[in-house]
């Protein structure tokens, strides 16, 4: 009887003719993401054949398009597209929890405060490098997938921190920490700026092994005082923060492409986390929208770093 093996974990799952690998997959609960639904627009079914090549079908013209758009071996096939003739061994995309958590798309943004308050929090502003270049190279759909993995991660590490994330704006996240009056809140961010480097390097690992490309992150942090507002009209308005501090820290992001550095911080941070933070180059920069110079710190190292690591 015909079946397929399914690594990394090694399942047999019952083999079904004429039903389409990905159908097989979802049916035996393999955790497989599939964020176009089955219509050749991404990847993120790809599975790579270890065994039985010739037992597959032919690539759909669909298939045919995106491979050689991805320039994908002969190997690695979109289960979607793909229906079996008989037995064969395959490793799936979805390989660790974060993918089989966004496979399940179980993801959701954290709620963050009341309307018209306000409060002096820190405020951490990260943003993905090259996404241009990114989502020029790659499908819609596997940017999201791509994005998410990095949101997902970068949600752990902001938590573990007592933050919480405020908003996603495309490819950047904003969070804020000490809301609820939690300690030393400056410290606390710049743990988590630290923390989601750390994260970019894994997925950058991630991302040279199953796309060939690079990937990065640059983050701003600074403190201060923000007010929540509610941006936008009837249903698709949403809550957020706004406010000077939440300006200089997007800004301080940004400013890392002049100062060749991957994490810059206010002085008002500085001040706050001198006697646990290592900093490197001090910059006098000048803003978009800011009066005069603006000093800012490059982060090296802290003591006691948390561990960003789901459950660490
Ligand atoms: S689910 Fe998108 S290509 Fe298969």
């Amino acid at each position: 009887m015909s079946e397929i093996q399914v690594w990394p974990e090694g399942v047999e799952v019952p083999f079904e003719p004429e039903v389409n690998l990905l159908e097989m997959l979802v049916d035996a609960d393999i955790p497989i993401a599939h964020l176009c639904g089955g219509r050749a627009r991404c990847s993120t079914c790809r599975v790579f054949v270890e065994d039985g090549l010739s037992k597959l079908s032919e690539r759909t013209v669909e298939e045919v398009a995106m491979a050689t758009k991805l320039d994908l071996p002969d190997e690695v096939r979109l289960a979607c597209q793909t229906t079996l003739l008989g037995s064969v061994s395959l490793r799936r995309l979805v390989l660790d929890k974060t993918d089989e958590m966004l496979a399940s798309q179980l993801g959701r943004p954290a709620l963050v405060g009341p309307v018209g308050r306000e409060a002096h929090v820190a405020v951490l502003f990260a943003d993905v490098v090259g996404y241009t270049k990114m989502s020029d190279a790659l499908p819609p759909y596997d940017i999201v997938h791509l994005l998410n993995r990095f949101f997902s991660r970068t949600r752990d590490v902001i938590e573990t921190n007592s933050g919480v994330i405020d908003n996603y704006m495309g490819d950047a996240v904003l969070a804020l920490f000490g809301l609820h009056g939690e300690p030393e809140p400056a410290l606390s961010a710049v743990r988590s700026g630290l923390g989601v480097l750390e994260v970019a390097g894994e997925l950058t690992r991630y991302i040279e092994r199953i796309y060939g490309m690079s990937f990065g992150v640059r983050v701003g942090v600074d403190f201060g005082e923000v007010i929540f507002g509610l941006i936008g009209a009837g249903e698709a308005a949403r809550e957020t923060v706004i406010g000077d501090t939440v300006n200089v820290a997007s800004r301080l992001e940004s400013a890392n492409k002049e100062t060749g550095s991957a994490m810059l911080v206010s002085d008002a941070i500085y001040e706050r986390t001198h006697h646990e933070v290592t900093f490197g180059r001090r910059h006098e920069l000048d803003l978009r929208g800011k009066v005069g110079r603006v000093v800012a710190h490059e982060v090296i190292a802290v003591a006691n770093p948390s561990d960003p690591r789901p459950g660490a």
